[in-house]
């Protein structure tokens, strides 16, 4: 996993600084975003930005079943069958550090109160304990789902919501800021530990879909891609189906609205504003495609042929067709 919050757009950079802010204070922050946006990235670079204790992730989904309390709040020894010794609970490993409720949204009502009290009081008791602990813990929460609605819906308490919604933070889904794609892809495969090379293509494709799955599918899809793949090219054809899909209809779509712009019938036929014709020699588009594939490639030209679509003695032939003198 890169470390780090990586992105360039506005919106990230702007976020970035928030948290670096966000990381000197106490109050518990709430974090919100769609599924895969970086909540918990965004969470675990909070603690960095000032790291005291230890940050201990809460998987809130988990606490389940009769024991749930006991993970969160530990037990005192013999205060259930079983419980020979006492145990300390996420809260009190927490001490001087993060708690991290991920996905707060599915916390069970039962430690919902439980857990306004520690925000309220800084103390808690153990299953079966009569004493009081004291923590010292910065509460962070994660959730994709909207905690307004949850709410009114009965199943988040109101007290709760407002105690955790002094400090929030929203991070926006992947198509709002595509800004970043290039970015994170460029991360991503530098972490597979050789070189990969997303075609052209591959990457338009990825550029136009919009990722309902935000970050999380970008890295599945390059995972899949560099594990299918043979070679250091990521081609066009290795995109998962869903975003070959994607793209292949917003070519019909445009294909569509140049063919009804030629339809005689069309009120509004399409003409060259200037007058110039706006067609490149094939020759033209052929040169830049070349130089394009070799100041990518820097100079290979085995992978610079593979991005072209070509073979390598094609590529030489152009090369001189061209009179392109190469720096390797
Ligand atoms: N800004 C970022 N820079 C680099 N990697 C990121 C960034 N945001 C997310 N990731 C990566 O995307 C994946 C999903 O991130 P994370 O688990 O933080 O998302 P999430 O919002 O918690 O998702 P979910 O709701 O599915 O739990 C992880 O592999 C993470 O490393
Ligand atoms: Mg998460």
């Amino acid at each position: 996993m890169p470390t780090g919050f990586v992105g360039r757009s506005p919106r990230i950079v702007q976020i970035r600084a928030r948290i670096e802010q966000i990381a000197q204070g106490k109050t518990p922050v709430l974090i919100l975003g769609e599924s895969g946006t970086g909540k918990e990235v965004a969470a675990r670079s909070l603690y960095n930005a000032n790291p005291r204790g230890q940050f201990v992730p809460i998987d809130c989904g988990s606490l389940v079943g009769p024991l749930m309390e006991s993970e969160l709040f530990g037990h005192a020894r013999h205060s259930f069958t079983g419980a020979n010794e006492a145990k300390k609970g996420l809260m009190e490993l927490a001490h001087g550090g993060v708690a991290f409720f991920d996905e707060i949204g599915d916390l069970p009502l039962e430690l919902q109160v439980k857990l306004l009290r520690v925000l309220q009081e800084h103390e808690f008791r153990a299953v079966g304990s009569l004493q009081r602990t004291r923590v010292d813990v910065r509460v962070i929460a994660a959730t994709h789902r909207n905690l307004e609605k949850e709410v009114k819906a009965g199943r988040f308490r109101e007290d709760l919501f407002h105690r955790l919604n002094v400090t929030r933070v929203t991070l926006p889904p992947l198509r709002e800021r595509k800004e970043d794609i290039p970015l994170l892809v460029e991360r991503f495969l530098a972490t597979y530990g050789r070189r990969y090379i997303l075609a052209h293509e591959a990457m338009d494709a990825m550029m136009a879909y919009d990722w309902p799955g935000n970050i999380r599918e970008l890295k599945n899809c390059l995972d899949r891609m560099v594990d299918s793949g043979d070679g250091p090219l990521l081609p066009f054809m290795e995109l998962p189906t869903s975003i070959i899909n994607f793209a292949r209809a917003g070519r019909t779509a445009i294909a569509a609205t140049a063919a009804a712009a030629h339809d005689p019938m069309n009120p509004f036929p399409p003409g060259l504003a200037d007058g110039a014709s706006k067609v490149v020699p094939l020759s033209e588009l052929e040169r830049r495609a070349i130089g394009e594939a070799l100041l990518e490639t820097k100079g290979d030209r085995t992978i610079a042929a593979q991005l072209l679509g070509i073979g390598r003695t094609t590529l030489y032939r152009k090369l001189k067709e061209y009179q392109m003198v190469v720096e390797v």
